[in-house]
């Protein structure tokens, strides 16, 4: 939510600078702007709506060079997204400029205090009680304002502060909220994300909470909040500056549809050696997995569908009891926690507040947590006993698609190494599905292979203003991960549901406006989920069946069907469903006309409470 972007360097082109911030762009788009400085002098551009818009505005501009900048682009939280709220934001003076990733939650009471004082405001955002108080604090030193202010602040941000005053330094802060640095050649980056900093290098600082970093052109030092020096841990990013790019594709998240086999062949090949899974980094022992009871799963929209599906699998495979929530349900629940107990967390970005918060949570309870995780540097894997890394690459699109299955299948090889360990599965068994899963990759390229079919499908499904997902058992989830891509690019109101719950109410609903989507493998619910579909058909909803090739019945009561290919362990059929409702999604919102790499009110890496 919200990406920040700055440099200090040699003299850098303002096309450049754009360039870092549009790899952000996926934190949030409802306004943007830039605050460079040369000379004393501030420029300063901002605007309502997205990056080509402010690009548009700076055509002239391009090729001018500043030494110095902050950018922002924002998610709206408080002040709606116009011109006068998008940051950067500025002191009385306009001496000193702020850009911010967070919340600040005092900010009320540090305003009427600020204005008392005499600090004239021009924003409703909370952000601006920064810069004020900043400049409040300012005697002669920048460096010292910051160090007074963030001690002042209540809620997570994430800063990047500079002067016309000293137009030497840049500074950084983080609390709660991500922030990097960049250490280039001719200069060094502030940046909420890595894509940003892809371009110019791939040495990396990860900021941590509660650390302020003062970059020169030339230097990088690093503070607590009560101005202890602390060292610098630089490491190097291996992600090539293309894999966070387009390519062809007219959008990303078709992309990352199209990367999902080689994401899925990834993750198996440095995971399992013969009939071996290694996990090098879970840092949970075998004799802890084998005595573990219970499972607790807390995650965020896709990451959380991931973890009810491996829900179905510790249950039914390692012979665990396991409990799911949404992290935001789960951290205010009263939980009683025992010793063994596992807590296991999943997350693309690592970032998420909620998941963040869920995790602090089970850790006071001193709960071992294991994270599947997509960024390395991310806060979730810094806080956690042990990481399974789901080697997706930058997801941009803002739909998560190739990083769900990346996580489900992480999530399917712990589950057959803990069985493993466990001795709840036989060795057959074990070595039978391990040989499935690494055809998976090969399946899903087959049902990529259909998107023309599923085009024209869609095309004609999104005429409907409302839809249902229904699936059973390990497709449960499926169904609701399948309507929750459709609601969020479509804005088509859709939910997913139990099959089986359908007569409990939900089926009011159809009539023959109705679209819904009945997932139907051929698995042990099936003829459970045939007269469930029969349910649908008696009432003219307009049926799309997701149905293996093999399949009749299911097949000769949907209208339009799309074909998976058959499993023999089914159970693992929701990496190929994902992957059929993904394009689905897809196409209706092309249909439709949406903005499907950025969707209305959303951001990636939702880093607020
Ligand atoms: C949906 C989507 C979100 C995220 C959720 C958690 O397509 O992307 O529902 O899955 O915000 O994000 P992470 O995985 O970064 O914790």
């Amino acid at each position: 939510m919200c990406g920040i972007f700055g440099y200090i360097g040699k003299d850098m082109p303002v096309a450049s600078y754009v360039e870092g911030l549009s790899r952000l762009e996926y934190r949030g788009y409802d306004s943007c702007g830039i605050a460079a400085i040369k000379n004393g002098e501030f420029f300063i551009r901002k605007r309502q709506g997205k990056i080509n818009q402010l690009k548009c505005e700076l055509r002239d501009e391009l090729n001018s060079q500043y030494p110095l900048a902050i950018l922002h682009t924002r998610w709206a939280t408080h002040g709606k997204p116009n011109q006068i709220n998008s940051h950067p934001h500025f002191d009385c003076k306009k001496q000193i400029s702020v850009v911010h990733n967070g919340i600040i939650e005092n900010y009320l009471s540090l305003k009427e205090e600020l204005i008392r004082q005499g600090h004239k405001f021009v924003s409703e955002t909370d952000t601006e009680v920064i810069v004020h108080l900043i400049e409040k604090y300012y005697s002669g030193s920048l460096e010292d304002a910051v160090f007074a202010a963030v001690k002042k602040l209540s809620g997570s941000f994430a800063l990047s502060v500079i002067s016309t005053r000293t137009p030497d330094e840049l500074i950084g802060v983080r609390k709660g909220s991500p922030l990097i640095i960049g250490l280039g050649r001719d200069g060094n980056f502030l940046a909420s994300d890595i894509p940003a900093i892809l371009p110019f290098t791939n040495k990396v600082i990860y900021l941590k909470d509660g650390e302020l970093a003062i970059l020169k052109k030339d230097e990088v030092k690093i503070f607590s909040f009560d101005k202890k020096p602390l060292g610098a841990r630089i490491e190097k990013i291996s992600i090539h500056p293309q894999d966070a790019e387009k390519k062809h594709y007219e959008h990303f998240m078709r992309k990352e549809i199209f990367e999902q086999p080689e994401v899925l062949r990834k993750i198996f090949s440095l995971y399992v050696t013969g009939n071996t899974i290694r996990f090098p980094q879970i840092n949970l022992k075998n004799p802890f997995l084998k005595k573990v009871k219970n499972v607790f799963i807390a995650a965020c929209g896709t990451a959380y569908h991931a973890g009810y599906i491996a829900k179905y699998f510790l249950e039914k495979y390692c012979d665990l009891d396991v409990e799911i929530d949404t992290s935001s349900e789960f951290r205010y629940r009263k939980i009683n926690f025992h010793t063994g107990d596992l807590f296991i967390t999943i997350s693309q970005s690592g970032e998420t507040a909620d998941t963040l918060s869920a995790v602090r949570e089970a850790k006071k309870k001193g709960v071992k947590v294991l994270s599947i995780c997509n960024v390395l540097g991310s806060s979730l894997v810094k806080e956690s006993d042990g990481l399974i890394f789901t080697y997706a690459g930058p997801e941009i699109g803002v739909a998560s698609t190739k990083a769900y299955t990346a996580q489900i299948m992480a999530l399917l090889l712990f589950c057959l190494h803990t069985a493993h360990i466990r001795g709840t599965l036989s060795r057959k068994s074990f070595c039978r599905m391990l040989k499935e899963l690494g055809q998976i990759p090969r399946y899903q390229k087959e049902i990529l292979g259909k998107e023309k079919e599923i085009k024209t499908i869609a095309k004609d499904f999104s005429r409907f203003g409302c839809f249902l997902f229904l699936g059973r058992g390990i497709n449960f989830p499926s169904a609701l991960e399948g309507a929750l891509k459709l609601k969020e690019i479509s804005y088509i109101p859709a939910e997913g549901y139990p099959a089986g719950e359908m007569k409990h109410g939900p089926i009011a609903l159809i009539d023959e406006y109705r679209g819904v989507i009945c997932i139907a493998p051929q698995d042990d619910l099936y003829d459970k989920m045939i007269s469930n579909i029969q349910e649908i058909k008696a009432r003219k909803g307009k049926i799309l069946g997701i149905v293996n090739r093999t399949d009749t019945q299911a097949s000769r009561l949907s209208d339009e069907l799309i074909y998976i290919p058959g499993l023999k362990y089914q159970d693992f059929s929701p990496l190929l469903v994902a992957v059929a409702l993904q394009l689905f999604a897809y196409h209706v919102a092309k249909n439709l006309g949406r903005e499907i790499d950025q969707p209305r009110n959303l951001a990636k890496s939702v880093t607020v409470e």
